[in-house]
């Protein structure tokens, strides 16, 4: 059947009207006419793939990896750069007025790389082949490099084949310091085999098992330094994430405000880059090994006025009142129902709200704008190339 393309939606595909069906096309810009296949057909809607493209839209770019469309990975690989970015803020300002009923005019989003940004990847292994799978598949899709990974990742994915051929794996992540200089690998499976990564690595597990002395590699954010060990959580953006963090650090920095909470803290990093400027400030993560690094961090930053509690948020929220700033930085499902109360309740003077998913901020906003004016929303495009985008939002309780 052949379309017209009107817009994007949400995940970057194209979107067309046939006969009061939505179609959804991936690799498919507005204006674009396009012969498409059926994937799937439900009662509303289609999904498609293009056949052919009749009329190609200015806007397209040429495709420089290819697997795209094949493992997964990105959605936008066919749109500039700065198209990215365009629709990325239009993106957010969109769902914050249909979710939140938030008028937003100017949004600039801040990015930086287009490529080579990622500090972590996890490659699939299946019949002694390293890569990928395609979306929703058990179907592996081999690749020589990714242009998401950073270049010290990518550096390794040669010698990594080496090893897949003699080793029974399954899965291999590698997580590089944001200066490229220090790697960590775990290789998940069977591995019996794997003298020749040792000195290419500073951190080796074998499933959970550490093999080499050192457990954590050494990471920085601006002039902060962090431990990261194999489990912990830390931003995947090796450049972007100081920016992102700078929107707390201004503000803390700008206002006088003593006690903080930073809720879903991971591995204490925003606490303890924003910590100078506070007196005191609470970290609280459900992962043990996130707290574990965190309270490491904390020794290593001397940042001493920070303390770190593994608990889930909903669990402990309650023990806390008197507190000035609350940052919350949730996963995408955003913040539970009890924890929005619990915040409403505490009502600190400021409220930082970090989010890699619009849709829940914009219905969490929805309900935290009866006491708190938003006075910023900056997006950040901390995965370029893919649909997601994160957002940084500063709340000040009403007068
Ligand atoms: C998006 S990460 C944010 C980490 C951190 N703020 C950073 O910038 O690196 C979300 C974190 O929330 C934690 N988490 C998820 N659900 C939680 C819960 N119910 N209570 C406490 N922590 C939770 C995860 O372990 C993860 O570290």
């Amino acid at each position: 059947m052949k379309v017209r393309i009107e817009k994007l939606d949400n995940y970057g595909r194209g979107l067309a009207h046939l006969s009061n069906k939505i179609v959804f096309v991936p690799n498919a810009l507005p204006n674009e006419v396009v012969e498409v296949d059926i994937v799937s057909e439900k009662k509303k809607y289609i999904e498609g793939i293009v056949k052919k493209y009749y009329a190609t839209a200015t806007n397209r770019k040429n495709i420089n990896c290819p697997y795209y469309n094949l493992c997964g990975g990105c959605s936008l690989e066919h749109l500039s750069f700065e198209d990215e970015n365009t629709f990325k803020e239009e993106k957010v300002k969109a769902i914050l007025k249909k979710y939140a009923n938030e008028n937003i005019e100017n949004l600039p989003i801040k990015s930086k790389e287009m490529y080579h940004y990622r500090n972590k990847i996890t490659f699939h292994i299946k019949d002694n082949k390293l890569g990928f799978y395609k979306d929703n598949t058990n179907s592996l899709v081999e690749i020589d490099n990714c242009l998401l990974a950073n270049r010290k990742i990518n550096s390794l994915i040669e010698p990594l084949k080496a090893l897949v051929k003699i080793n029974s794996l399954e899965e291999i992540m590698i997580r590089t310091s944001n200066d490229e200089r220090f790697v960590l690998i775990k290789l998940t499976g069977k591995a019996s085999r794997y003298e020749s990564l040792i000195p290419l690595v500073d951190v080796l597990l074998i499933n959970d098992k550490v093999i080499t002395t050192n457990d954590k590699i050494l990471t920085t954010i601006s002039s902060k330094k962090y431990y990261l060990s194999a489990a912990a959580f830390f931003q995947i953006n090796k450049d972007l994430t100081k920016d992102l963090y700078d929107v707390a650090l201004e503000e803390v920095k700008n206002n006088s405000l003593e006690k903080a909470l930073d809720l879903y803290c991971g591995t204490g990093t925003i606490g303890i880059y924003i910590s100078k400027y506070l007196k005191e400030v609470i970290g609280i993560d459900k992962v043990k090994e996130n707290i574990s690094n965190a309270n490491k961090n904390r020794e290593l930053n001397n940042a001493l006025n920070c303390k770190f509690l593994c608990a889930k948020v909903e669990d402990v929220i309650d023990n806390y009142k008197g507190i000035d700033l609350i940052i919350v930085d949730p996963p995408r499902a955003g913040l539970k129902g009890k924890v929005i109360e619990t915040i409403l309740k505490i009502l600190p003077k400021e409220l930082i709200y970090i989010s890699c998913d619009v849709i829940t901020l914009a219905r969490d906003l929805k309900i935290l704008k009866d006491s708190y004016d938003i006075k910023l929303v900056q997006p950040f495009n901390m995965f370029p190339r893919t649909y997601h985008v994160e957002c940084a939002c500063i709340l000040k309780k009403k007068e």
